[in-house]
């Protein structure tokens, strides 16, 4: 039998998938992997039913449907405060997933070196690795996550192609600060490097914490690939779509990479989210303010535990310190504890560069009885 790829060799399944699979086994609620346990808003779902009537079953355009270029476009004008041409500097895709590798793929050739910060969602170094290109880690250092500048600056030094941001940042919930950013701008600059930005928390982001796009930053349009999705902002993550938005010569190439890999995403729920996209801004606040008293429910119960836990100030994720367990693996405390506990974390191993195994990652997009059934559990691990 000929050999499978290399490429493929060099990384394994995701853990949080895995982790699914686990908790399922176990009959333990799953704050492993992020999806909300809620339906999506019922004017959406309604939008995509009426889709379906009104034939939208064919191919939409590659790049993505007209109308919903034009409600991205209008969102992101929104959001940023600058003129998007939908026409040439967007193009839709399965989901941020697919955003992110069209993204890598088309800034980078075999050889090239992306910059991460660990811990990283675990998509990035997959993505990095499928486009021939080598992951380079930064550390955010535990318990705050923030990086040192000197380490960041060898980074660039030695030679990235692309910088990957994750903001609002899963696993470790940092939403970076506009000097934070400026920094990351201008090495950016200084080493002609292009930045991908993953910014799907957007909307989840907890006060007094404020999202900056980092292609507002003064001279990052340019070489900035802001990468996103409807997934977490309306609940809708099994609907696949997501985008990327820059400059036109670089959607130009990104549209033949999306072209080949998919076609597009599923054509009646591109027509249906357009309805999301035209929301008030009352729905953006309601939106972070309910994951902010699940965000305050979880915490509760990890309070009661004793256990010492980074407090987020985005996205919907909390990283909680497992040392007192005195554990050699983090990967054996995660199954021990959705075995014997009864919920399903992520071992956080799986989000930082090799030797780092003292963190679990839960998730709160959950309803307030499925936390507070989870928190009870968790109190089982007070220390
Ligand atoms: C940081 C980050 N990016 C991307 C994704 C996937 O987004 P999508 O459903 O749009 O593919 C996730 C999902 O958990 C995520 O946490």
């Amino acid at each position: 039998m000929p050999r499978t790829s290399q490429r493929t060799s060099a990384f394994g399944e995701s853990v949080i998938r895995e982790m699914s699979r686990v908790a399922t086994r176990h009959h333990a609620i799953n704050l492993a992997q992020g999806f909300p346990d809620w339906d999506p808003p019922a004017a959406l779902i309604q939008a995509a039913k009426d889709a379906m009537d009104a034939h939208r079953h064919q191919y939409a355009v590659t790049w993505g449907a007209p109308e919903l270029r034009a409600a991205l476009g209008a969102k992101l004008t929104r959001c940023t405060g600058g003129a998007v041409e939908a026409e040439r500097e967007l193009v839709v895709t399965c989901g941020a997933t697919e955003a992110m590798i069209v993204a890598m793929m088309t800034v980078c050739d075999p050889g090239d070196q992306v910059g991460l910060f660990s811990p990283f969602y675990e998509n990035y170094s997959a993505d990095a690795i499928l486009s021939g290109a080598t992951p380079v880690l930064v550390p955010l250092h535990p318990p705050h996550y923030r990086f040192d500048p000197a380490e960041l600056r060898r980074a660039f030094a030695g030679g990235l192609k692309a910088f990957v941001l994750c903001n609002p940042s899963n696993p470790c919930g940092r939403v970076f600060t506009r000097e934070e950013l400026q920094q990351i701008a201008a090495l950016a600059e200084e080493f002609d490097v292009f930045v991908i930005t993953d910014e799907v928390y957007e909307h989840i982001v907890y006060a007094p914490h404020r999202h900056v796009y980092f292609a507002t930053l003064p001279g990052m349009a340019q070489r900035t690939l802001s990468c996103s999705s409807l997934s977490k902002t309306f609940s809708i993550t099994g609907w696949r779509i997501g985008y990327v938005h820059a400059p036109a010569e670089i959607i130009a190439q990104a549209r033949k990479v999306h072209d080949f890999l998919t076609v597009g995403a599923a054509a009646p729920l591109q027509h249906a989210v357009v309805t999301a996209l035209n929301f008030p801004p009352s729905y953006y606040e309601e939106l972070a303010a309910e994951y902010a008293r699940s965000r305050d429910v979880l915490l509760s119960y990890l309070d009661q535990t004793g256990l010492n836990y980074t407090r987020p100030e985005g996205a919907y994720f909390v990283m909680v310190d497992i040392s007192p367990f005195g554990y050699a693996s983090d990967v054996e405390f995660a199954h021990w504890m959705t075995r014997e506990i009864g919920v399903a974390p992520v071992p956080g191993s799986s989000f930082f560069a090799p030797g780092e195994n003292r963190y679990i990652r839960l998730n709160f997009a959950k309803k307030p009885a499925t936390l507070h059934a989870a928190g009870e559990r968790l109190l089982k691990l007070k220390r």
